[in-house]
C-alpha cells in the first residue's frame, strides 16, 4: 500500500493510484449513513477502515453479523468485503488515521432540546485528528452540517502550527454532503448526484477523482464547502416546507368535506406541481433537523430571516396534536373516553420501512395520550416484541388488534397497505380508526361500519 503523500502528488498521479486502489480510505462514524458508504468504498476495491465509539457495533462488524439488516443490498457486500479484507472495523483511531489518505467524516449533526445544532461529535473528532492526521490527507466531511461551518470553525479545530499542517498547503478539506435514504441507500448511490465543495481547487479534484471511482453517479462541482451544505440543506427544507403546507390543507379540507388524496393526485398531473402527503409529523435525522440547522445560521444575521421555514416547523411539530384531535372525535363517536381507552399505535418509525423512530411524531402521540390515561399498544413490522417508550410493543397484530378500542395509522408500512377495513370490523369490538397515511379508502371504511378519521380526508 502506497502512503505516498497524495494532496501534494500531480492530479493524473493521484487518478492511477486510485485507479489501482492504493488509496487508504477511513470513514468514522459507521451508522445509518457511514456504513453502507464505507461498504461501497471497499467494494470498489479500496481498502477502507471503519472507526466507531460503539463498541458494540464494531463488535458485531468483527463477528460478521450485519447491523443494517433494513438496508436492501448491502448484506451481500458486507459479506464480500468483510471476507476478502477489503473492509475492517475498529474503535481505534489513533491507529488509524496516521495511516489514511482519506478520512471521512459520517458523524451524527443532530440538535439539542433547544433545537440548536449539536456538533458535539464532529468537534471531539476533528480535535483528535488535530494531532493525529497526516500531511497530505483529504478529509471529507459528509455529515450535514449548516452552511459555513468548514469556513468558520472546521478549519481552525484542525490546523496544527506546531505540527505544520495547514488546510490548502499539505492537508486537503472539504464537503460532499449525503442525501440518501435511509432503507434506499443503494438504490440512491448509484443514482443520486453528489455536491462536491473544497477549501480549495486541488481537493475538490481529488475528492471528485475518488468519489467517480466509488459512486456511478453524477458529481456537481461547488464553488466551496458552504455552497454545497447549503443546497443539502435547501432540498430538506423544500420538502420540509412543502409537508406543512399540505397538511394545512389537510386539516382545512376536513373542515370543507374534500378529500386531500383526490386534490393531490389530480394537482400531480399539472406539470409543475409537486407531490408531497400529509401526515402525523415530520421526524427523522434530516428534515427537522436540517430546517433548525438553516435557522440556526439565519438567526446569526436576524431572527426576522426565514419565517417561512419557522412556521413550517411549527404546522408539523402541532401535526401529532391534530391527529389526537382526530382520535377524540372518532372515539365520541363511538362513545368511548379516552381516558379509559387502549389505543393501538400502528407503525413508530418516523418514515415507511425502516426500523428508526428518532424524532417520529409517534413518539409525541403517545406520550400525549398517555397524559390524558390512555393505555396504549404498539404494532410496528420493525420493533415486534420489545421495549420501546417503555412500552412491550406486540409481537402480532391479530391478537393486539382485538384488545383495543382504537387504532392510529402513524407510519405507512408496506405491511399497513393492503388492510382493508374489514379487517378492523371482523377484530374489533367497536373499530375505531384514524388513518394519517391515506391507506384507507373511505368509501370502503363507511361500507365496512368503521368509525373512521383521516387526515384530511373529510367525515364520512
Ligand atoms: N440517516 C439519514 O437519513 C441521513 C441522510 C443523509 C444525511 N445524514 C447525515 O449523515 C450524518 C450521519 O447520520 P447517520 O444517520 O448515519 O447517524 P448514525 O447515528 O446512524 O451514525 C453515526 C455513527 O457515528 C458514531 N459516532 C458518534 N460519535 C462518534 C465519535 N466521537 N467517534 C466515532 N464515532 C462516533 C456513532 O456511534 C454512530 O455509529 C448526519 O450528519 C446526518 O444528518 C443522515
Amino acid at each position: 500500500m502506497s502512503q505516498k503523500e497524495i494532496f501534494s502528488l500531480e492530479l493524473n498521479k493521484i487518478k492511477k493510484l486510485i485507479d489501482k486502489n492504493e488509496i487508504s480510505v477511513c470513514i468514522i462514524g459507521i451508522g445509518r449513513i457511514g456504513l453502507p458508504t464505507a461498504l461501497s468504498f471497499a467494494k470498489s476495491g479500496l481498502r477502507t477502515v471503519g472507526v466507531d465509539i460503539n463498541e458494540e457495533l464494531i463488535n458485531k462488524i468483527k463477528n460478521k453479523d450485519f447491523p443494517l439488516k433494513d438496508e436492501p443490498g448491502y448484506q451481500e457486500i458486507f459479506e464480500q468485503v468483510i471476507n476478502n479484507e477489503k473492509f475492517t472495523a475498529t474503535t481505534k483511531m489513533e491507529d488509524i488515521i496516521p495511516n489514511s489518505q482519506i478520512i471521512i467524516l459520517s458523524l451524527p449533526t443532530p440538535m439539542d432540546e433547544n433545537n440548536i445544532p449539536d456538533y458535539t461529535s464532529l468537534r471531539s473528532v476533528v480535535k483528535q485528528l488535530k494531532n493525529l492526521v497526516r500531511s497530505g490527507s483529504i478529509i471529507i466531511v459528509e455529515s450535514t452540517i449548516e452552511p459555513g461551518f468548514i469556513e468558520n470553525e472546521f478549519i481552525n479545530l484542525i490546523e496544527n502550527e506546531e505540527r505544520e499542517i495547514k488546510a490548502g498547503k499539505n492537508i486537503g478539506i472539504g464537503v460532499c454532503p449525503e442525501t440518501a435514504n435511509p432503507g434506499e441507500i443503494m438504490k440512491d448511490f448509484e443514482k443520486l448526484p453528489r455536491l462536491v465543495g473544497a477549501t480549495d481547487k486541488k481537493t475538490s479534484q481529488i475528492i471528485t477523482e475518488i468519489y467517480k471511482h466509488v459512486f456511478p453517479v453524477e458529481l456537481i462541482k461547488m464553488p466551496n464547502c458552504k455552497t454545497a451544505n447549503a443546497v443539502k440543506l435547501t432540498t430538506n427544507i423544500f420538502r420540509d416546507i412543502n409537508i406543512a403546507f399540505v397538511n394545512e390543507l389537510a386539516i382545512l379540507f376536513e373542515k370543507l368535506g374534500i378529500d386531500i388524496k383526490i386534490v393531490l393526485e389530480a394537482a400531480d398531473k399539472k406539470y409543475n406541481f409537486q407531490i408531497h402527503f400529509p401526515g402525523a409529523g415530520v421526524g427523522g435525522p434530516c428534515l427537522p433537523v436540517n430546517s433548525y440547522q438553516m435557522l440556526n445560521s439565519a438567526k446569526e444575521i436576524s431572527e426576522d430571516l426565514l419565517k417561512m421555514v419557522k412556521l413550517g416547523r411549527e404546522i408539523n411539530e402541532s401535526m401529532p396534536y391534530h391527529v389526537i384531535d382526530l382520535l377524540k372525535d372518532a372515539l365520541n363517536e363511538g362513545n368511548k373516553q379516552l381516558e379509559s381507552s387502549k389505543i393501538l399505535i400502528l407503525g413508530i418509525s418516523y418514515k415507511p420501512n425502516v426500523k428508526d423512530i428518532q424524532l417520529s411524531p409517534a413518539e409525541v402521540i403517545i406520550s400525549e395520550l398517555k397524559k390524558f390515561g390512555a393505555e396504549i399498544r404498539i404494532f410496528d413490522p420493525y420493533f415486534k416484541a420489545t421495549s420501546v417508550y417503555g412500552i412491550e410493543t406486540a409481537k402480532d397484530l391479530d391478537e393486539v388488534i382485538s384488545e383495543v378500542d382504537a387504532a392510529i395509522i402513524v407510519t405507512a408500512h408496506n405491511e399497513f397497505q393492503n388492510i382493508k377495513p374489514e379487517y378492523f370490523t371482523s377484530k374489533m369490538k367497536t373499530p375505531i380508526i384514524v388513518d394519517t397515511r391515506g391507506i384507507i379508502d373511505i368509501h370502503a371504511a363507511k361500507k365496512a361500519g368503521l368509525v373512521f378519521r383521516g387526515l384530511g380526508r373529510g367525515k364520512i
